[in-house]
């Protein structure tokens, strides 16, 4: 666990969240009960940036679909299977710090989107193969006009040619 200085205390607002990076990592600061708070600047749902959203009563609201994590716990609220990663805070000399566990130290931007690529997100995985899988069906469906077979006399063999376009 190391302790990282994200931004300034004085750049943060009751209503509105921050984006904060330290080694590819991005966290979303905002203020709850008049305390900095840091998560994942990640919506687990469809990878939205939290920080694009609007803070109320300590909870931020998703700028994507709207869903709400309470920015103390880092949980969403209504479901509780879903969270964001939390970090502690404290200020010290006018700027949050936060103690960022050592895997998110890990992830650099260029992980990131390498994981991002190879569709190591699980949900995203089961979404492409559902996507490939109905696409393969659809194909599987059409049925393509081949070409007619013709006679040209001008070549005095066989051509293709399209139905009714000769
Ligand atoms: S991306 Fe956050 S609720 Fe959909």
């Amino acid at each position: 666990m190391t302790w990282v200085r994200l931004l300034r205390v004085a750049d943060l607002s009751e209503t509105t969240a921050s984006r904060a990076t330290h080694d590819g990592s991005a966290f979303c600061v905002g203020l709850a009960d008049g305390q900095p708070c840091a998560v994942d600047d990640l919506c687990p749902h469809r990878e939205a940036a939290l920080s694009g959203g609007v803070v109320s009563d300590g909870v931020i609201t998703c700028p994507g679909h709207f869903r709400r994590f309470d920015l103390r716990t880092g949980q969403c609220v209504g479901r509780p299977l879903e969270s964001v990663g939390r970090y502690e805070c404290e200020v010290i000399d006018g700027w949050v710090q936060a103690e960022i566990a050592p895997q998110a130290q890990k992830s650099s931007l260029r992980d990131v989107l390498l994981a991002h690529a190879r569709g190591d997100n699980p949900r995203r995985a089961q979404g492409r193969q559902a996507c490939s899988a109905g696409l393969v069906a659809q194909l599987n469906t059409v049925s393509v006009a081949r070409p007619a077979q013709v006679e040209s006399p001008a070549s005095g063999g066989w051509r293709a040619c399209r139905s009714g376009s000769r």
